[in-house]
Order: structure tokens, then C-alpha cells, then sequence
């Protein structure tokens, strides 16, 4: 069904609106005579529209739920100088009916091809044979399989997109494999080496209970219940240990490693974690996870301020950034590079 009006295009009032939206908010809420009134916050990849259905509400109101789509007639209206939308009929639309890129308002990643590099790089890098069984019993649970390629991995400051969490484990895998080549390159006189399988397996996992901790659709993201009550290191911590469970001979000494690097992945207890690093590969984990997280929102603050020498300090450090010497300005660099026929003595 294509959708001819979106609200970008409804700046002015008297508009004559008859248009699919994505229902992010539905509230039945009562007028000061006592009668029910229905309040939506509509959308779509224009942005966001509050509307009111005053008529009928008996024979709307359970039409349609919230995050669902809905078709509506209606006409726009002004108050406080704000544009709403006054609702005369609603119908409800079915999901496969629509284009969905009508109603996704940032572009978003694509969890699709980050998570099938997810596989490849298990596949390729991972040996030990229950670390692998388990990272492919994790992968296959319905609710990871639903989620996996489209949620975020938070829902602000880092990867707070369609596809962030996918994006953000196979960005952390790559940096880890490359901590690990570095420290393969100077062992350790205690003999001391990095467990690879078990690091790979705690970047996977790390963030897993963030699939039940976040909820919502369409970017319409919130925490849920479980979420907010639960958070996602203890969740995480639940179905990997339910999982190992699960694995016949599971070794116990793993098992533990495997639950501590979930639990202690942020680090210190007054950021949520209820036991600190205590392994090296949990160390590893931690820097790995705040320097993603933390550099991502760095790059990312950056764009709301493309010429500037500072972000702003919309980004996990809650400071603006210089970035003057970060600029990438490589075209400039040639030009002078050419120019200057100076060689630098040493
Ligand atoms: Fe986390
Ligand atoms: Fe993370």
C-alpha cells in the first residue's frame, strides 16, 4: 500500500490527510467533561505527529494496538503553534502491506551482512568445541534469531540504531582479534596466553540480554520491563548459563570464565557490573567494549557539527571533543605535501 502523504508535508492546518502512519504511542485519556478521547503520536521516516480522535472512540479504540500501522482520515489543526492531527476514522493496516521504508526515520545499518560476518569470523576463528556449540545454540534462540539483525545496541550515546548491536560485536571482534596477534607477538615469561575462543565467545555474549532489555520496533525503541527490572548483564548471564547447561561435559572452569566476562563487562560495580575483571580476557573485553562504544559516539557527535574543530557533547564522554587534528582533511595534505619539498631530517 503506498503512502502518499507524509508529515513533513503537513506544516499547515486545514489539510485534508488520508495517509497510513505508525502508531509509536496510543493513550485513551478522558476530556474534561469526562468523555473519552484517544491521543497517538503518529510517524513515519518524516518524523512525528500528535493526533487526537474525539468521534467514535468506542469503535476505534481497540481497532489497532501501539507499534502497529493504521490508516486514518482526518485534517490538520493548529494549537500553540504546533501542527496536530484531528482524527475522523482510523483502519487498521496489515504489516505486510506496507513498505517499511516509509517509516524507518534514520537509515539504520545492514544487520543482515554485519551478522553474517559475524558467523564467518566464529567460523573462522573460533576453535574449541563447546565455545562454538555454545555460540550457535545462543545464535539460534528464536527471540536472538527474531532480534538480532535489527536491534540496537542501546538507546542513545553508542550504536543506537537499526543493526547498532550486530554492528558494535563485529566491530569488537575485529579489535580483539587484533589485540590478540598483538599479544601472540610478545608472549608472556609466565606462559600466560590469551584464551581466543573464550574472548570471542564474551564479545558475543556480552550484550546478548540487550535483545529482551530493549523493546520496541521502528526505532521506537524504550526499555522494557524486564530491562528495566533485570538489565541486560544479569539477562545475558541467564540464558548463556541456561544454554551451557544444556551442553553435555561443558567444561566448569569455562563455564565460569564465559558467565564472568558477561557479568564484569562494564567494568566497575558503579557502572553495573557486580563483579570487576578478574581475568585477562575480561580486561580485554571491558577496554574493547568502552572504546567502541565510547569512540562510536565520538565519530557520531561529530556529524551535527561537520565544520567545526569541537564536537558537541552529545557522546558517552558528556564532553565536546577537539577534533582539529582528527579532521579528515587527507586532500589538503597532498596538496601541501606537493608544495613543500622540505624533507623533515630525521
Ligand atoms: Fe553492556
Ligand atoms: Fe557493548
Amino acid at each position: 500500500m503506498n503512502k502518499i502523504q507524509f508529515i513533513e508535508d503537513l506544516k499547515e492546518k486545514d489539510i485534508v490527510v488520508k495517509s497510513i502512519f505508525f502508531v509509536s504511542k496510543k493513550e485513551l485519556k478522558k476530556t474534561r467533561q469526562n468523555k473519552d478521547y484517544l491521543f497517538l503520536t503518529l510517524k513515519d521516516k518524516t518524523g512525528e505527529l500528535s493526533a487526537f480522535l474525539f468521534e467514535n472512540v468506542d469503535s476505534f479504540k481497540d481497532l489497532f494496538e501501539e507499534e502497529s500501522y493504521i490508516f486514518v482520515e482526518g485534517i490538520t489543526n493548529e494549537f500553540n503553534q504546533n501542527i496536530n492531527l484531528r482524527i475522523s476514522k482510523i483502519e487498521k493496516v496489515d504489516e505486510s502491506n506496507i513498505n517499511i521504508e516509509d517509516f524507518l526515520t534514520q537509515k539504520g545499518v545492514d544487520g543482515e551482512t554485519f551478522f553474517s560476518d559475524v558467523l564467518d569470523f566464529i567460523d573462522e576463528n573460533v576453535k574449541d568445541k563447546h565455545v562454538k556449540k555454545l555460540i550457535g545454540m545462543v545464535l539460534s534462540d528464536p527471540h536472538v534469531v527474531a532480534a538480532i539483525k535489527e536491534h540496537p545496541a542501546a538507546l542513545k550515546m553508542h550504536h543506537a540504531i537499526r543493526g547498532g548491536l550486530v554492528e558494535h560485536v563485529l566491530s569488537m571482534l575485529k579489535l580483539s582479534k587484533k589485540i590478540v596477534e598483538h599479544y601472540r607477538d610478545f608472549p608472556s615469561d609466565a606462559g600466560i596466553k590469551i584464551n581466543e575462543d573464550l574472548l570471542y565467545a564474551g564479545v558475543i555474549f556480552h550484550d546478548i540480554g540487550k535483545m529482551w532489555e530493549i523493546s520496541g520496533k521502528n526505532e521506537n525503541y524504550s526499555f522494557s520491563d524486564e530491562g528495566k527490572l533485570l538489565g541486560h548483564i544479569s539477562i545475558g548471564f541467564d540464558l548463556v548459563s541456561k544454554y551451557i547447561d544444556k551442553i553435555p561435559e561443558f567444561p566448569s572452569t569455562l563455564k565460569l570464565c564465559i558467565l564472568h566476562l558477561i557479568l564484569s563487562h562494564h567494568g566497575e560495580r558503579e557502572y553495573g557490573s557486580p563483579v570487576t575483571p578478574k581475568i585477562p580476557e575480561a580486561l580485554i573485553l571491558h577496554y574493547v567494549d568502552n572504546l567502541d562504544a565510547k569512540l562510536y559516539s565520538i565519530f557520531n557527535s561529530r556529524k551535527s557539527s561537520r565544520n567545526a574543530m569541537w564536537t558537541s557533547n552529545q557522546n558517552a564522554l558528556r564532553k565536546e571533543i577537539f577534533i582539529g587534528c582528527s579532521n579528515d582533511n587527507s586532500e589538503e595534505k597532498i596538496e601541501n605535501e606537493e608544495s613543500d619539498g622540505d624533507e623533515i631530517p630525521f
